[in-house]
C-alpha cells in the first residue's frame, strides 16, 4: 500500500523540523494570499514561507519569467555568463548600497560570503566579527556561530573561532568587544528569527560611526527585513545609514532559492578569482525570477501601498495590544513584520487555533507570534486576519 507522507516523511527525512509535534499541514497549492491543503480547506497565509513570499503565492510574472527560463537554459556554472545573472547584479547595484554582487543560494550562504570577504579584506591580522545577542545568521558553522542564540549551537562544538556578541541596540556593549583583531560587526537591522525587535536610530548611526572610526567594516542582515518587507526597499534607509556589505536572500527569488552578497566600494575589489565560488549560484532561472521580484517592487508606488498596508495593520495589532492587556505584552514590527509577544507561554495554542480558523501565522518561541504577511496582501485580507486573531485571543484571555 503506497505510503502517506506522512509515513514517508518520518522514514526517509532527516528529523530536523519537528513535524511530528502534529502542527504540520500538508499545503498543495497557493494563489496571492491563500494557501489550500489537500482536503481543499483554504488559509490566509501570514507565515509566508517564512518572509520567502513577498509577493504572496505563484505570482504570474515570477511564474512566466521562470517558465520562459527553463525553457531557454536551466544551468551552466559559473564558467560562463549568464545574461539574468549580469543583469541582477546590475539591478541590485543600481538600487543598493552595493558596488558588485556575488550570488549564493540561501541566506546562510550569503552570510557566510559576507564572513569570508571581512576575513579577506583584513587578511593577515583581524578576523572577528561581532554580531548581536538574539540575532539569526543562519545554520552553516560560520553562521550558527555568528548567530546570537546558543540554542542553535548546541551540539556542535567545535564552533569556528572569531564571534562576539554585543547587546541589540546596546551600543556601549559593542564598543566594548572590539579589539584589534575585530574585523566586522554584523547585525540584522530588524532581527526576524528573534522576535521582530527593531533597531534604534542612535544604534545604526553608533554602529556606523564605530566601524569608521575603528576601520571595520559594517554588514546588515538583510535576509529578512530587506526587499521592501519592512516599506523600503532596504531597512537601512530608515536609519539613512549605508552598510559596506548587505546581504539579502528569502524573497528575492519569489520562492526560487537565491542569497545575494553586495559588497560597497570599500569591498568590492576584494574578492578575486577563486576566493570564493558556488555551483548553482546566479543560476539562469533563480535570476530571472529574482528579476521580476524586482521589477515588481520597484515599480511605481508597490512600497507606498506596503506602507499603507503596514499602517493598517500596525494599528490593527495595537488595537489587539490595549483589548488584551493581560494577555498581549507588546506588539513590535515595521512595515509587514509585525510580533505579538505574550504574557504566558501560548504561541503555539494560539498559531494552532488560528490554524484551525483558517489563517496561518507563526510562533517564535513559547511567547511570540510573528507575522509576515505578503507584500501585495489586500486590505481586506488583513482586515480577516486582525479579525481572527481577534476571536483566537479573546478565547485564549
Ligand atoms: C536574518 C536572517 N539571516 C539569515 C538567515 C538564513 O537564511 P537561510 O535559511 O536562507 O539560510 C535567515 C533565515 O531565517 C534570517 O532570517
Amino acid at each position: 500500500m503506497m505510503m502517506s507522507i506522512e509515513e514517508l516523511d518520518a522514514r526517509y527525512v532527516l528529523n530536523t523540523y519537528g513535524r511530528t509535534r502534529g502542527r504540520n499541514l500538508f499545503l498543495e497549492r497557493g494563489a496571492g494570499s491563500y494557501v489550500w491543503d489537500g482536503e481543499g480547506q483554504r488559509y490566509l497565509d501570514l507565515v509566508g514561507g517564512l518572509a520567502v513570499n513577498l509577493l504572496g503565492h505563484c505570482h504570474p510574472q515570477v511564474i512566466e519569467a521562470v517558465c520562459s527560463q527553463v525553457r531557454e537554459l536551466i544551468h551552466v556554472s559559473n564558467l560562463y555568463y549568464t545574461r539574468p545573472q549580469a543583469e541582477l547584479a546590475r539591478v541590485l547595484v543600481e538600487h543598493s548600497a552595493g558596488e558588485r554582487a556575488f550570488f549564493a543560494n540561501s541566506g546562510a550562504e550569503a552570510n557566510e560570503a559576507a564572513i569570508k570577504l571581512a576575513r579577506k579584506y583584513h587578511h593577515p591580522g583581524r578576523y572577528k566579527v561581532i554580531t548581536a545577542a538574539n540575532s539569526f545568521h543562519g545554520r552553516t558553522l560560520a553562521t550558527v556561530t555568528a548567530t546570537g542564540q546558543e540554542k542553535y549551537q548546541q551540539g556542535f562544538a567545535p564552533l569556528p573561532a572569531g564571534f562576539a556578541y554585543g547587546r541589540f541596540n546596546d551600543l556601549a556593549s559593542f564598543e566594548q568587544l572590539v579589539d584589534r583583531e575585530t574585523a566586522a560587526i554584523m547585525i540584522e537591522p530588524v532581527q526576524g528569527e528573534g522576535g521582530i525587535y527593531v533597531a534604534e536610530q542612535s544604534f545604526i548611526r553608533g554602529l556606523r560611526e564605530l566601524c569608521d572610526r575603528e576601520g571595520l567594516l559594517l554588514i546588515f542582515d538583510e535576509v529578512q527585513c530587506g526587499l521592501g518587507r519592512t516599506g523600503k526597499l532596504w531597512a537601512y534607509e530608515h536609519w539613512g545609514v549605508l552598510p559596506d556589505l548587505l546581504t539579502t536572500a528569502k524573497g528575492l527569488g519569489g520562492g526560487m532559492p537565491i542569497g545575494v552578497l553586495l559588497a560597497g566600494s570599500k569591498a568590492a575589489e576584494i574578492f578575486k578569482p577563486g576566493d570564493h565560488a558556488s555551483t548553482f549560484g546566479g543560476n539562469p532561472v533563480t535570476c530571472r525570477a529574482a528579476l521580476a521580484v524586482l521589477q515588481i517592487i520597484l515599480g511605481e508606488s508597490f512600497l507606498d501601498g506596503v506602507r499603507t498596508r503596514s499602517e493598517l495593520f500596525m494599528n490593527g495589532l495595537e488595537r489587539l495590544h490595549s483589548s488584551y492587556p493581560g494577555l498581549v505584552m507588546e506588539k513590535r514590527g515595521l512595515g509587514l513584520m509585525a510580533a505579538l509577544e505574550l504574557h504566558q507561554p501560548l504561541a503555539a495554542a494560539a498559531q494552532r487555533s488560528c490554524q484551525e480558523k483558517g489563517l496561518l501565522v507563526n510562533a517564535i518561541g513559547e511567547r511570540i507570534l510573528r507575522f509576515l504577511p505578503p507584500l501585495t496582501i489586500a486590505e481586506a485580507e488583513l482586515e480577516q486576519a486582525l479579525a481572527t486573531l481577534e476571536v483566537v485571543l479573546s478565547t485564549l484571555g
